[in-house]
This record gives structure tokens, C-alpha cells and sequence, in this order.
């Protein structure tokens, strides 16, 4: 329950997007948040308010002279004691509306009088995003410490193609999440590996792991989400990225090994949480291996992978290095080993049985000042744990000193 006594004030601007606030307010209560929602007039043409009351329990405002409330001051009142006021859909009307602090219905009132954050989703046909209007509005209101959530480009409900989409409700979910979370790495630039790599044997056959990605992709959200500039480097997962993240999907270890040292120069960060092959095959067949068609079974000669982490813990000026061990027995003593054989400053232990798939995991950090377990979680929230870690790490005037090679 990430937004558990959370008060958000869900603001609906007319538009076609609004059938997918719907879904978001469902999202918002799953979270735990209490979720008042706020119509424009215009937003009743697309989707009724009974829908919305259904949604999220709670009667929904539309009317700034709504007589429900005792002392008739709705656009006071409703944003009083919120944590946040959530626009989505953002009409460019409504932009237009906030940027200049016009008032003229409900929905624009509370957003000039409310005393709380407020974030915005546009949603609009792409010449009225491009329009030079809007794109003033929107510097205006960044200016004006406003969150802007997207958009994203695609296929538009008038059937034309570019900027403009309204993001799915599950972004501007974790767009609302991450605003929430303190921003202990604002400013650094985190570099991650994560899900399993895939070495061919020919064609259609491969040696791999059963990482599922969801360790590796729930550090990146939670980096992000702690303001770093996150880049992600992926085996094959089934995942969406997160959020604010840039991937680059890769597939065998020597891919990743490449894509990391393209990419590491100027991280503060370095997090391999990827379960990388060991070991792969000399060479890939270039056609499938048949049945039968040798008299004894294939035999398959393996060469070693290059060590990604070790490598970039031995750079010259290197990032911050936290590595991963998945041990079956005996975590303590096998990542303490890796740990000092790799020389990083981190190490992050799990059990087999815990760490692989699922959402939950229970670590074990070991670090120059010993061992500090998480006990049992969900992996979003173990993530924001290692990089409050990371952050007093990054702060600590050791590894000041270690990175100037002190
Ligand atoms: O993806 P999930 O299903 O959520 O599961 C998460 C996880 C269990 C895969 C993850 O939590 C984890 O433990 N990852 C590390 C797995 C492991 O034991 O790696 P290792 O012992 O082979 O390697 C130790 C460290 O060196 C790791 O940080 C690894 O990313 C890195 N390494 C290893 C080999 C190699 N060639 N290059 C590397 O960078």
C-alpha cells in the first residue's frame, strides 16, 4: 500500500482521455490513497460521475456552487489537507487555464487556492500540444513548480499519430509514487544490469537462468523515483520499463558486457543485479542441431564470460559498485568472498529460494561496516531501502576518498 493515508485530489478536464481515469482512480484507492475526485463540466460529457463515485466511494464534485458543502467554499475546502492534486486529463484548455490562474469553474478554482503539489497529464489532439500556445503553458507552469506527466506519442482517438496520448493510468500511478519519494539521488546517474542473459547453442536453443527482472527493474524504478538519470541494461525480461528509465535491452553476457562499458563513463552508480551466464558456448551453431543425426550426444565446449562487475570495479576512477549474490547456502561467508574478490564496497545477499521471480525478497547488505539484513518484503520496497543505503554510501566521506583513489 504505497500510498497508504495518502489524500489525492483527482482532478478530470474533458477530454477522451477521461475513460482512463477510470482506471486510475482504481489504481489510486489500490494503492491506498483516499481519492476525491473533481470534474470539469466538459469531463461529464465523456464519463458520467457516478462511475468515478463507484471508483473511488466518495460523492464527486463538479459544481463550484455545489450545495453540499455546509459553507459552500468546495474549492477550498477539497484541497485542504490533500497531499497532492492530480490532473488527469489535462485539456489544453485546462492548461491554458492554470498557467494564466483563471478561475471559472470548480476545477480551476481549487487548483489556485489549494496549498498542495500539483501534477498535470496532458491529453490533447498533437497540433494542440505542438501549438506554440500550449508549449508556452507548459513552460509556464514547469516554471511554476507544476509536474508535468507526459504525454506520450502514438495513436491519437481522432485517429492521427504523434505527442499528445495521455500516459496509461499505471504510469501516471508511478509518476505520482516516485513525486512522493525523497530525492536522495538527485542529481547522480545510476547505471543497472538486470534479468537473466541468454548464451545460443544454435538457433533456437540457449543456455539461461530463471532471473525474472523484477529485483533489477525495481532499483531502477526506485532510483528514479529517487531522482538519478537511471539507465538500464536488460536481458530478456517480460517487464515494462519503468517509468522515467532508459533501457537498452541486450541479450548474451558479452551484449551487456559491451552495452555497460559504452555506458558507464560519468555514473555515480554502478548495480549489477543481473544473473549472468558464467559461462557460454565457443560458438553458436549456425543451424539447428538435429535429432539423430549424430551417433553420440552433442557435446557443447564452454568459455568463460568476461566479469562485468569486476571490470568495472577496477576502472581507473570507478562508479560506485554494488553487486548481487544469489547463493543456495551459506550467503553470509559466499558474499562476503565475492564481495572482497570483486572489490566493490557493496554486496547485496539473497537466498535462491527468495530472490528468484516473485515480487518478494528478503536481502542481507554487507558492506566495511558489516551486515545489515531487510527482512522479508516486496522488492519495490527493499529497492528504496538499498538506495537510502546507497545514498549514505554515496555522502560518506570513505568513498569520497576511495573514488579520488585516496
Ligand atoms: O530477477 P529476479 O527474478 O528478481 O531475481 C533477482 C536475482 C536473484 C537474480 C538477484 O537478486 C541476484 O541475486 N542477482 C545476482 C545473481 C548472482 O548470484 O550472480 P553471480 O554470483 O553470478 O554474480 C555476482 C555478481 O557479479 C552479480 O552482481 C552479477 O551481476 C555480477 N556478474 C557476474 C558474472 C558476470 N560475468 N558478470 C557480472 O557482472
Amino acid at each position: 500500500m504505497e500510498l497508504a493515508a495518502r489524500r489525492v485530489v483527482l482532478g478530470i478536464s474533458g477530454g477522451i482521455a477521461a475513460y482512463k481515469s477510470a482506471e486510475l482512480v482504481r489504481l489510486l484507492v489500490g494503492a491506498g490513497a483516499s481519492v476525491q475526485v473533481v470534474m470539469s463540466e466538459a469531463a461529464t460529457r465523456f464519463v458520467t460521475p457516478v462511475t468515478f463515485q463507484a471508483l473511488s466511494g466518495k460523492p464527486v464534485f463538479t459544481d463550484q456552487w455545489d450545495t453540499r458543502v455546509a459553507n459552500n467554499m468546495a474549492h477550498i475546502d477539497l484541497s485542504r489537507g490533500a497531499d497532492a492534486l492530480l490532473i488527469a486529463p489535462a485539456s489544453a484548455d485546462c492548461l491554458a487555464k492554470l498557467a494564466h490562474g483563471l478561475a471559472d469553474d470548480l476545477l480551476s478554482t481549487l487548483a489556485l487556492a489549494r496549498e498542495c503539489p500539483l501534477l498535470v497529464a496532458p491529453a490533447m489532439n498533437r497540433q494542440m500540444w505542438e501549438n506554440p500556445a500550449t508549449q508556452r503553458n507548459v513552460t509556464l507552469l514547469r516554471s511554476d513548480g507544476v509536474e508535468i506527466i507526459g504525454p506520450a506519442t502514438g495513436e491519437q482517438a481522432c485517429g492521427e499519430n504523434g505527442p499528445g496520448r495521455m500516459l496509461e493510468a499505471d504510469e501516471i500511478l508511478a509518476a505520482l509514487l516516485a513525486h512522493f519519494q525523497p530525492k536522495l539521488l538527485r542529481g547522480r546517474r545510476v547505471l543497472l544490469t538486470a534479468g537473466p542473459t541468454f548464451e545460443a547453442i544454435d538457433p533456437v536453443r540457449g543456455i539461461s537462468n530463471l532471473s525474472s527482472g523484477r529485483m533489477g527493474y525495481a532499483i531502477a524504478r526506485a532510483a528514479s523515483d529517487a531522482g538519478a538519470q537511471v539507465t538500464l541494461v536488460s536481458g530478456p525480461v517480460a517487464l515494462s520499463c519503468p517509468y522515467g528509465v532508459r533501457r537498452i535491452a541486450v541479450t548474451s553476457a558479452l551484449e551487456m558486457h559491451a552495452a555497460v562499458h559504452r555506458e558507464v563513463a560519468d555514473n555515480d552508480v554502478f548495480i549489477a543485479v543481473a544473473a549472468v551466464a558464467d559461462y557460454r558456448p565457443v560458438k553458436p551453431l549456425a543451424e539447428k542441431i538435429k535429432k539423430g543425426m549424430q551417433t553420440s550426444p552433442p557435446t557443447i565446449t564452454l568459455v568463460e564470460n568476461p566479469d562485468i562487475l569486476g571490470e568495472v570495479a577496477a576502472l581507473a576512477r570507478p562508479p560506485l559498485c554494488v553487486g548481487f549474490a544469489a547463493e543456495s547456502e551459506k550467503l553470509h561467508e559466499y558474499a562476503e568472498r565475492k564481495r572482497r574478490s570483486k572489490r566493490i564496497p557493496l554486496i547485496v545477499g539473497n537466498l535462491i529460494g527468495d530472490g528468484f521471480g516473485g515480487d518478494e525478497n528478503t536481502l542481507v547488505l554487507f558492506d566495511d561496516e558489516g551486515q545489515h539484513p531487510l527482512p522479508k518484503a516486496p522488492k519495490i520496497a527493499l529497492a528504496r531501502q538499498l538506495v537510502a543505503r546507497i545514498s549514505a554510501l554515496l555522502e560518506s566521506l570513505a568513498w569520497q576518498h576511495r573514488s579520488l583513489g585516496a
